[in-house]
């Protein structure tokens, strides 16, 4: 069993310190950076837009995945792309037209990203697909980071991973929200590309290269 890639929550990270606090998590080897935009309207919370994005680009050689949890994202895609986003991700809840959606992310020179809720069922997806790079299944409701993960989130994996395999899809399957050391391998198992962690990565007693070995074990 391959270990996922790891995404490191920026909005867990220590907000005096950020450019320390990137510098820190490419040394130990967080492969991608994942930003959370919250617009105290699709979620409560209210954290960052496109500006922490472009602060810290020019640090970081990391793969930065902006997620948004944004009532109306279309608008805010150009200035994603130019602050340096790689990836782009818009919740499906928050859309439309998916289809449209993500057309409108590549023609900004993104890698296009819907994200599913864990009670939104995966019953359109197949029809995304050729639209998609990456797939979020959110394993918390989003929100504040430091929740507990949801299991319905596995079954969902295990779906994405076989629509996937059987249409030929190249797209990533990212799992988001409450991934710890138990919680990961069973993503991974289920068949999750990527693992999104921002208290445990954070916060872990160990320190940032206890807790990655903690996410990439696969036992
Ligand atoms: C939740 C966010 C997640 C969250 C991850 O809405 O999308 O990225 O910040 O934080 P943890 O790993 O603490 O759940
Ligand atoms: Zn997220």
């Amino acid at each position: 069993m391959t270990p996922p890639l790891i995404a490191a929550s920026v909005v867990c990270t220590d907000f005096s310190r950020l450019g320390e606090e990137i510098a820190r998590l490419e040394r130990a080897g967080v492969e991608w950076l994942h930003f959370d935009s919250m617009d105290h309207n699709f979620v409560p919370p209210l954290t960052f837009g496109p500006l922490v994005l472009k602060a810290v680009r020019k640090l970081s050689r990391q793969v930065f995945n902006a997620h948004l949890m944004v009532a109306d994202p279309l608008p805010l895609v150009a200035e994603y792309a130019e602050s340096g986003a790689d990836g782009i991700i818009v919740h499906r809840e928050a859309v439309t037209d998916p289809a449209a959606a993500l057309e409108q992310i590549r023609a900004a020179g993104c890698q296009a990203g819907l994200a599913y809720n864990p009670l939104t069922p995966l019953d359109d997806l197949a029809q995304w697909l050729p639209h998609l790079d990456l797939l979020i299944i959110m394993s918390v409701t989003p929100g504040w980071p430091g929740q507990k993960f949801m299991p319905i989130a596995l079954e969902k994996i295990r779906q994405a991973r076989a629509l996937f395999a059987e249409r030929g899809s190249a797209a990533q399957i990212i799992v988001d929200g409450g991934l710890n050391g138990e919680t990961t391998p069973l993503v991974t198992a289920a068949g999750a590309d990527v693992a999104v962690s921002g208290s445990f990565l954070m916060e872990h007693p160990g320190g940032l290269e206890a807790a990655l070995r903690d996410l990439r074990s696969t036992a």
